[in-house]
């Protein structure tokens, strides 16, 4: 009866410690999926003419980019083991084996985005942030970020 009350016990807490790992995934990725929302729904949207340049809208979607950046070191911290149940990108596990070299990639981000903060007045000058700031996303997506699917 131990015994068995033992092995249920352990059974649990793996099953346990499976989700909060997947917790953490999920966490990880919803942060990028944030920051995607700012950068591409928002911003990427309006250079395009899909939708109406509007100055608020973009000034909000800077400062929730930059919000969002400045969490990726934390959030990031943790090594889930496993990727987002059906999600299309997965984090490389050479993020946790180079963590200094992984965060190194974030200040670039930040100061793309502190350089062009303020300056945005139209659609222009809305392209040319949005290249800047994507450029440096993409240096930490080329060697951190796996394409699962
Ligand atoms: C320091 C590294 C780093 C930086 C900087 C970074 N990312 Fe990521 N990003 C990752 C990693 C690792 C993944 C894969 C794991 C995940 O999805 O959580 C990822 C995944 C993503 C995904 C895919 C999410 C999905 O599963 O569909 C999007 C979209 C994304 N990032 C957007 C951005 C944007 C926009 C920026 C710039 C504002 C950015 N990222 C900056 C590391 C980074």
């Amino acid at each position: 009866m131990k015994r068995v009350m033992i092995v249920a016990t352990t059974l649990l807490l793996s099953a346990g410690a499976v989700m909060a790992q997947q917790q953490v995934a999920v966490h990880q990725d919803n942060l990028m999926r944030s920051q995607a929302k700012s950068l591409y729904s928002v911003i990427q949207k309006m250079t395009k003419g899909d939708i109406p340049y509007n100055q608020k809208a973009v000034d909000e979607a800077l400062a929730n980019l930059e919000a969002d950046v400045a969490k990726i070191a934390k959030t990031f911290e943790v090594n889930p083991k496993q990727d987002v149940v059906n999600a299309s990108y997965g984090a490389s596990p050479k993020v946790w084996q180079n963590k200094a070299d992984f965060d190194s990639k974030i200040p670039p981000v930040q100061k793309a985005i502190a350089d062009v903060k303020g300056k945005i007045t139209d659609v222009a000058s809305l392209k040319a942030a949005y290249t800047s700031i994507n450029d440096r996303c993409t240096d930490c997506h080329e060697t951190y970020r796996l394409k699962l699917k």
